[in-house]
């Protein structure tokens, strides 16, 4: 297995397992993790002996905080805009749009990106710890990885609309009943859970379940994630951005202005 420097990759079997590993950060997303993250799928995707992929973060604490604040937070609404289309482009439409099936196992919080990740995996399963919600809108900004999407793709407009516009967090149970997760398990059970997911998974023909996917996606247009990038883009342009990024890195409250 290669060596990367921010996960980890083994197989167990016809299982790829990828663990996204900053745990100091909360394994949040900079951009040599999303290029990482390609890579380890496009091989897992291409590897015939590898029929299922899982991906978790490691420490007990977080999934995916997100993508990574302090990378992006000075750059401009093209570069804002160029930062959401490249990491759909190489991560979250990639993951979607694969061969393989990508089990989800939420160990923690996914936030922002982090939850973004996990909607672009075909199945999701949680920790009773996990935390999940889109906090873009307390940082000025909104989610540009498919999340504005997605998620009301797999949870219906109304709630994703509120989980959005609140920015607030929602607890594993809730997720359940939300149907954004289908399995909630303690943490300790979490990577047995996602390997017995993954065998149900083995059990089934892999070429049809790759036309399976392809066919489920088929149902869901481009259009609205082109609106996506532009708008979140142009959030980059805003002093609500500047102000809210700023916040976080100094761990107080923002003050929006609405400009
Ligand atoms: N980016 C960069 N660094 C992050 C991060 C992120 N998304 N999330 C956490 N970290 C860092 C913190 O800055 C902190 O670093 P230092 O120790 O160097 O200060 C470290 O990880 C630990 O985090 P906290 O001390 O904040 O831990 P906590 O337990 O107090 O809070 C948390 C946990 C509620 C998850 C909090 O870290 C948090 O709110 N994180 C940000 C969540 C967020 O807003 N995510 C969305 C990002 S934007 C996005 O994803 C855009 C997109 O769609 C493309």
């Amino acid at each position: 297995m290669k060596n990367y420097n921010n996960i980890l990759t083994e197989t167990e079997g016809a299982i790829g397992m990828i663990t996204i590993n900053r745990p100091k950060q909360l394994n949040a997303l900079n951009k040599e993790t999303i290029a990482e993250l390609h890579e380890a799928f496009d091989n897992f995707n291409r590897d015939e002996n590898i029929n299922v992929i899982i991906v978790t973060g490691s420490g007990e604490k977080a999934f995916v905080a997100g993508a990574d604040i302090k990378e992006f937070m000075n750059f401009d609404a093209v570069q804002g805009r160029e930062l959401a289309a490249k990491g759909q482009e190489l991560l979250f439409d990639f993951v979607e749009n694969l061969e393989t099936p990508v089990i989800a196992a939420i160990n923690g919080f996914a936030l922002g990106g982090g939850l973004e990740l996990a909607l672009a995996s075909h199945i999701r399963i949680a920790s009773d710890n996990a935390k999940m919600g889109l906090p873009e809108v307390s940082l000025g900004v909104i989610p540009g990885y498919g999340g504005t999407q997605r998620l009301a793709q797999i949870i219906g407009k109304g709630r994703a609309m509120e989980m959005i516009l609140t920015a607030e967090m929602i607890n594993a149970d809730t997720a359940l009943n939300y149907g954004l997760v289908t399995e909630v398990v303690p943490q300790a059970e979490l990577m047995i859970a996602a390997k017995n997911k993954a065998q149900k998974l083995l059990k089934n023909s892999p070429k049809a379940q790759s036309f399976a996917i392809k066919a489920l996606n088929a149902a869901y247009t481009k259009t609205g994630f082109e609106v996506e990038k532009d708008l979140f883009g142009q959030a980059f342009a805003t002093a609500d951005f500047k102000e809210g990024t700023t916040a976080f890195v100094e761990r107080r409250k923002a003050e929006f202005t609405g400009k």
